[in-house]
């Protein structure tokens, strides 16, 4: 989960620590959750894991209702053909080997296990957004920082901000994926000795990549972005918009706007010239 550091995400949650017992997350008035304490409850305690939390440690259970279970359910039979139709071969075959529970929402730990078991990368929670430099940093570690809430049941179709579904269903399958794995490491390799100008770029690089990538699959198009794989109406529609060249020079100049569908996307010829030409680009940051 990361932040543009220049703008905010419409609607987006704030965390803050009242004492050293209770750490609250305040709701902007036009969250679908804004009015439902016992949701502001349960994103508070889910908050408060993520604030206690110590990195390598196992990461603690999160209280899902089963009200919760049923819209991972829902969310999941929505978007599974769409994957199927519009998914790269490489999500795909890593959903599989991950093997989410289709009826419950699986816990962080749950699916690091498997991820791991796989060769794979390890979730770590957060509270909400973290600034690029924080996210980026952890990859080269084998860590993506992410949430553990799910968006509000009223508004299955709709979150303001990334949850559980984005964190494990967008990216989960795609950090068990080895060459995948070598670009997302390489980010944090950069980022560690980027300046903030740097981080810039690499954010979004990231973004038109690793976010929102597409390539084409012999004559097909496909995606292979976790913010993609986790919004149906945008996964079920991106073909629909253009289709710029895989160009990274471009994409790290090319700034984004999280709070709407994108208005185009950056296209390579197959995931392994996509990953060839990142990770030339990255690795020249290096020398
Ligand atoms: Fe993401």
């Amino acid at each position: 989960m990361i932040n543009n550091d220049s703008e905010d995400f419409a609607g987006q949650a704030q965390m803050s620590v009242v004492d050293s017992r209770t750490v609250v997350v305040e709701l902007d008035q036009d969250h679908p959750g804004f009015k439902d304490a016992a949701y502001r409850q349960r994103r508070n305690e889910i908050a408060k894991i993520a604030y206690e939390h110590k990195t390598g440690m196992p990461v603690p259970d999160a209280p899902y209702t089963q009200e919760e279970d049923e819209l991972w359910a829902t969310i999941l039979e929505l978007l599974r053909p769409v994957h199927e139709q519009w998914a790269c071969a490489e999500y795909l075959e890593y959903w599989d080997k991950v093997n989410f529970p289709e009826d419950r929402i699986p816990q962080m730990r749950e699916v690091t296990e498997s991820l791991r078991r796989l060769g794979g990368f390890s979730f770590e929670p957060v509270c909400g957004l973290v600034l690029p430099r924080t996210f980026l940093i952890e990859l080269k570690n084998d860590i993506m920082l992410g949430t553990q809430y799910i968006r509000h049941y009223s508004k299955p179709m709709y979150t303001p901000e990334p949850d559980v579904v984005h964190e494990l269903v967008g990216h989960g399958p795609m950090l068990a994926v080895p060459k995948f794995m070598e670009v997302n490491r390489l980010f944090g390799e950069v980022t560690a000795i980027a300046d903030d100008a740097l981080v810039q770029k690499l954010i979004n690089l990231y973004w038109w990549s690793i976010e929102f990538g597409s390539v084409k699959e012999g004559e097909a198009l496909k995606s292979m972005g976790a913010g993609l794989f986790s919004s149906i109406g945008e996964l079920a529609s991106f073909a629909e918009r253009p289709q710029r060249d895989f160009e990274p020079t471009l994409m790290e100049n090319t700034a984004f706007d999280p709070t709407q569908y994108q208005p185009f996307y950056f296209c390579g010829e197959s995931t392994d010239d996509v990953v060839r030409i990142l990770t030339e680009h990255l690795q020249n940051y290096l020398r």
